[in-house]
């Protein structure tokens, strides 16, 4: 069978996924897929990818299939033992990546100090947040999860995305094994903030991710409402915390907890208008 017959006759999948299956199982590109419509395709092939597409069917996410996932114009990989990055995390990445960058030109000015920050990615997973700021400049990362399995994957994305000697992968329930002593200029997470209601309705989209990645407890926030408590002992005093959260609720929530702390708080909307990151610092945002 030629690529332009399986093309037309699998109509039980969308067209994207399907070209997106038969690009991973001829190790080639979409594009070369529509380019080419006359390839042959030996039988092996064919049985790959009926199973995939049979298994993508049952809602398995494409990412798992092709072991792979684009973040902020990257390649990462990844499978079943860290949550699927999702497009709206950029949002997180390009806030921090403007407050590194602000951070960066204030340093340079002061001759007395290391002009490398010290960052810190809470909830790591793939590494999508910590390497992306890495391959952005950022001298030093800390990425932190509470998954040894994550940690390996997250291993593997700074290894093949060449900023392994930048990215130190510690396995910690939030800060607990982090050094007492250690102090952060930017510290960014994305914990898991799905309440128990949300979950239950989720269920059949998220069933093939992690539940340590989205599950925050009843309100969600329940590992949020940990982390918050730590940020007075690891924030520089002229420290940034970013955190993607899900929604206004949960925003105002946390920003209040934040407050209490005496931190000024700041909130971003995500592009479908819901509130989505807030940041926290012990300075004015405005
Ligand atoms: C929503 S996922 C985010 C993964 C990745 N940062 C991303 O943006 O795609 C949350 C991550 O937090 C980790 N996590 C959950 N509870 C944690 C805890 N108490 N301490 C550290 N990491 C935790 C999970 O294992 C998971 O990898």
């Amino acid at each position: 069978m030629r690529v332009r017959e399986l093309l037309r006759r699998k109509k039980d999948i969308g067209r994207t996924d399907l070209v997106a299956i038969m690009a991973f199982v001829l190790a080639t590109t979409s594009e070369r897929i529509y380019m080419d419509p006359g390839r042959e395709l030996a039988r092996e092939a064919l049985e790959r990818i009926d199973q995939y597409v049979a298994e993508r069917k049952k809602g398995r996410p494409l990412s798992y299939i092709t072991r792979t996932r684009e973040f902020f114009s990257e390649e990462f990989f990844v499978d079943e033992r860290v949550l699927v990055p999702r497009p709206e995390t950029e949002l997180l990445v390009e806030e921090a990546l403007r407050i590194m960058t602000e951070r960066l030109a204030h340093k340079s000015g002061d001759k007395s100090e290391d002009r490398g920050l010290r960052i810190l990615d809470m909830g790591t997973g793939s590494g999508i947040i910590g390497i992306t700021l890495a391959r952005h400049g950022a001298a030093a990362v800390t990425c932190v999860d509470i998954s040894g399995d994550a940690l390996l994957v997250a291993r593997a994305n700074a290894a093949r995305l060449g900023v392994q000697d930048r990215i130190a992968c510690v396995r910690s329930d939030l800060f607990a094994a982090i050094n007492a002593s250690m102090r952060f200029d930017i510290i960014v997470a994305n914990l898991p903030y799905v309440s128990a209601s949300e979950w239950e309705e989720l269920m059949t989209d998220v069933k093939f991710e992690p539940k340590t990645a989205l599950l925050g407890g009843t309100l969600g926030t329940e590992v949020y409402e940990r982390f918050v408590g730590d940020l007075p002992s690891r924030l520089k005093e002229d420290g940034f915390v970013l955190c993607e959260l899900g929604g206004t609720a949960q925003i105002e929530a946390m920003g209040d907890l934040m407050k209490g702390h005496g931190l000024r708080v700041d909130s971003k909307k995500d592009l479908a208008g819901r509130d989505r990151i807030l940041i926290g610092s012990w300075k004015n945002l405005s």
